[in-house]
C-alpha cells in the first residue's frame, strides 16, 4: 500500500533502545537500530548491500556495524569503511540512513527523503514538559489492523457509547451529536454531555459526589497522531469549553506507526492535571486505558478481518463518520502531493 513518508513516525520510547541491536519494521520497511557513544540512535536499512543479510544478526566494533556474513563494516552515516580482503571500498557500499531524533522520552524517525527531515516538525505539546501536568508512558500496543482504520477509531467519539461502557463511555452519550472539523491537517471531533453522571473512569478517579459535564476532544493530526482530551467538571461550574481546564482534565496521546498494511503498532501515553505528583495515580489511568485500549484492539482486529475477504456492497456511511471522512482526505491530499512532489523530482 502507499504510505505518507515524509513524515516524522515514531520509532520506539526512549527506553526500547540501547547499545543492543533493535529491529522494528516501519512502512514495511525493515529497520535496526541502536545507540551510539554520543547517546543519540541511529537507524539503517536492516540489509547489507553486498548479500542482503540483515545487519541486525551481524556485531558492533565500537559505533560500528559490521555484517555477520562477510564482515563489510559501516560507519555511523551508512558508508562502509572496511571490505575484508581488499584494500579499496566500492563507493557503492553503503546502507541508507534514515534520520532520528528524540523527544519527550520518544524516538522519531524520518521515512522520507534525509534532506527533507526537519526537526522542527517533530511532534511538541508544551504540556508534556510543564509541572502543572503529570506525564505517564504506557506502552507498544499492536494491533492486526491497518493503521487507517486505528486513526479512525481515534477521531471517533461515537464508538465509546457502545465499545466502553464501563470505563470512557455511558449510554447517555449515544445519541449526543458530534462536531467535526478540520483545520489544515488536524481533525478536531468534539462532543459534550452535560448533567450527566460520571463515567466509570471519573467515577473511580474523580471524587464527584453528583453529576457532571463531561466531554471529549479528539485532535487527530494526520497520518499518525492522536491527542485525545476528555474531561468532567462538576455540572454546577456550568463550565464553557475554553475554561474546561479547570475540571479534572486527562489527555491520551496515541503514537501510530504502520509496519504493514494489516498491523500497527500504537504507542500510548497519557497527561493529567489532578494528582499529578503522584505516580500511583497515574499508573491507576493506565489500568483503566489498557481495559479499554483492548476492547479497541478487539473490535479493530475483527474489522481487519472482515475488510481482508469479499465485499457484494460498499459500505453504508453515516452522520457520525464525520471524522474519519476528513481524516481520509488529508491522507488521500498528502499522499497525492507526494506523487506529484516524486514525479517532478
Ligand atoms: S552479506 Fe554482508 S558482508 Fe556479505
Ligand atoms: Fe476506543
Amino acid at each position: 500500500m502507499d504510505y505518507i513518508r515524509n513524515h516524522w513516525y515514531v520509532a520506539g520510547f526512549a527506553s526500547e533502545f540501547g547499545e543492543a541491536f533493535t529491529t522494528a519494521t516501519i512502512l514495511e520497511e525493515d529497520i535496526v537500530l541502536y545507540r551510539i557513544a554520543d547517546g543519540s540512535v541511529v537507524a539503517f536499512e536492516d540489509r547489507c548491500p553486498h548479500r542482503a543479510l540483515p545487519l541486525s544478526m551481524g556485531k558492533r566494533i565500537g559505533d560500528q556495524l559490521q555484517c555477520g556474513y562477510h564482515g563489510l563494516t559501516f560507519g555511523t552515516d551508512g558508508q562502509c569503511v572496511r571490505v575484508p580482503g581488499q584494500r579499496s571500498v566500492p563507493p557503492q557500499a553503503w546502507v541508507r540512513k534514515y534520520p532520528t531524533h528524540e523527544r519527550h522520552g520518544i524516538v522519531w524517525i524520518w521515512m522520507g527523503a534525509a534532506e527533507a527531515a526537519d526537526t522542527d516538525l517533530v511532534f511538541d505539546m508544551p504540556e508534556l514538559d510543564h509541572p502543572a501536568w503529570g506525564v505517564t508512558q504506557g506502552e507498544a500496543l499492536e494491533f492486526e489492523s491497518n493503521y487507517l482504520n486505528v486513526a479512525d477509531n481515534l477521531c471517533d467519539p461515537a464508538h465509546v457509547s457502545f465499545v466502553h461502557p464501563t470505563t470512557l463511555g455511558s449510554p447517555a452519550s449515544e445519541d449526543v451529536p458530534i462536531r467535526a472539523r478540520r483545520k489544515g491537517r488536524v481533525i478536531e471531533i468534539s462532543r459534550w454531555i452535560r448533567n450527566n453522571a460520571p463515567i466509570g473512569f471519573f467515577q473511580a478517579h474523580g471524587g464527584f459526589s453528583g453529576n457532571v459535564d463531561r466531554w471529549h476532544y479528539y485532535y487527530l493530526h494526520a497520518p499518525c497522531i492522536a491527542v485525545i482530551d476528555f474531561g468532567s467538571a462538576d455540572t454546577t461550574l456550568a463550565l464553557p469549553e475554553e475554561r474546561r481546564g479547570e475540571g479534572i482534565q486527562i489527555y491520551a496521546l496515541h503514537f501510530m506507526t504502520p509496519v504493514n498494511a494489516t498491523r500497527t503498532i500504537d504507542r500510548w501515553m497519557h497527561l493529567r492535571n489532578t494528582a499529578v505528583d503522584d505516580p500511583a495515580a497515574g499508573q491507576k489511568i493506565s489500568d483503566l486505558l489498557r481495559v479499554a485500549f483492548a476492547e479497541d484492539k478487539a473490535i479493530l482486529e475483527a474489522v481487519q478481518r472482515k475488510e481482508l475477504q469479499p465485499r457484494d456492497r460498499p459500505p453504508v456511511r453515516v452522520a457520525i463518520d464525520a471524522g474519519a471522512n476528513h481524516y481520509r482526505r488529508v491522507v488521500d491530499e498528502m499522499l497525492a502531493a507526494e506523487r506529484v512532489q516524486a514525479a517532478a523530482e
